[in-house]
């Protein structure tokens, strides 16, 4: 494995720094764009990691998958009649397809999709933003996981694009809570700051059949696990879900902060974080990143 993340590291050197830092965000437009890290965490519990694996980022988009997985475990199946299964072929936040389909979102990895499911989890917890919290740090087994402020109230103050689309839901009746109340909690979800190797842990579950190791549970069941790993191949990277399945070859979800998890089903889980993003908004060296490790490791899904 240490051999495998130098060739990376290599591999995507010259690419870092490469793309731009989200800055639709205000708070988030201040991380230093020239840093890489990646981390795997394998079934069986070891770490291996190169770079900037340690160093805390805004996981935004990764909270999504979070979100959906707190869900799942209570709601089950009942969370596919507000939401659905598809790829939307189109950017994160747009808003164009909602209308024509009736408030129900594409999938639970576009904003939309992601408001809905937090709408879910408020009508279960008293502060849903600190379930996510806590449930991670249990998953990651890093009692220090925080939730940024700064890049909360940020995000919250640029909200009008979130916000319509939960006022479209609520418009059709799938939207129960308060927006505002759901906003405020799914924007602490994204402003969560976890590093690379707290991430690559906090998924390895589903590279492992649903069970963590760490926490010693079984987190989903085996099908439910797979159903989030079809859900992250097929719109896990947005409108480039399709190139992401044609260079990587594995289920992930990416974030604007910069990082992408990937899961190797049945060996291990992975993390990269690079800032600096491509013009759909996923990290351009973290996709490299990947790309060369499915190359290097001669295995994909597919
Ligand atoms: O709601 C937003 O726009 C951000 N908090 C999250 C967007 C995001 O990470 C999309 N990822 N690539």
């Amino acid at each position: 494995m240490d051999s495998l993340l130098s060739q990376i590291y290599a591999d995507v050197l010259p690419l870092v720094g490469q793309g731009k830092v989200a800055d639709y965000i205000p708070a988030l437009s201040k991380v230093e764009a020239n840093q890489f890290g990646i981390a795997i965490c394998s079934n069986d519990g070891e770490i291996f990691s190169i770079g900037d694996a340690d160093v805390p980022f805004s996981i935004q988009s990764i909270s999504k998958v979070f979100n959906l997985v707190l869900a799942m475990e209570y709601y089950g199946d009942a969370i596919w009649e507000k939401v659905g299964r598809e790829p939307s072929g189109l950017p994160f936040n747009s808003m164009a397809q909602l209308e024509y389909e009736q408030g129900i979102p594409r999938n639970p990895f576009i904003n939309a999709g992601a408001l809905v499911i937090s709408d879910m989890n408020q009508s279960k917890f008293a502060t849903p933003n600190i379930a996510v919290r806590e449930f991670v740090k249990k998953l990651s087994g890093n009692p220090s996981i925080q939730i940024d402020r700064i890049v909360a109230d940020s995000e919250y103050d640029h909200r009008s694009r979130n916000a319509a689309m939960a006022y479209l839901m609520k418009s059709f009746n799938n939207f129960d809570n308060e927006v505002e109340k759901v906003l405020r909690n799914y924007f602490c979800n994204c402003a969560l700051t976890m590093s690379c190797v707290d991430l690559a842990k906090s998924i390895n579950f589903l590279a492992n059949k649903g069970y963590s190791q760490l926490m010693d549970t079984q987190v989903l069941t085996p099908n439910e696990t797979r159903q989030v790993n079809a859900l992250m191949a097929t719109s896990g990277l947005y409108d480039e879900a399709g190139s992401f399945a044609f260079r990587v070859g594995l289920p992930g979800k990416s974030g604007v902060g910069g990082g992408i998890i990937a899961i190797v089903p049945g060996r291990f889980s992975v993390c990269v974080w690079s800032p600096a993003l491509n013009s759909v908004g996923n990290s351009l060296a973290g996709a490299a990143a990947l790309e060369s490790m499915t190359k290097h490791i001669g295995w994909s899904v597919y």
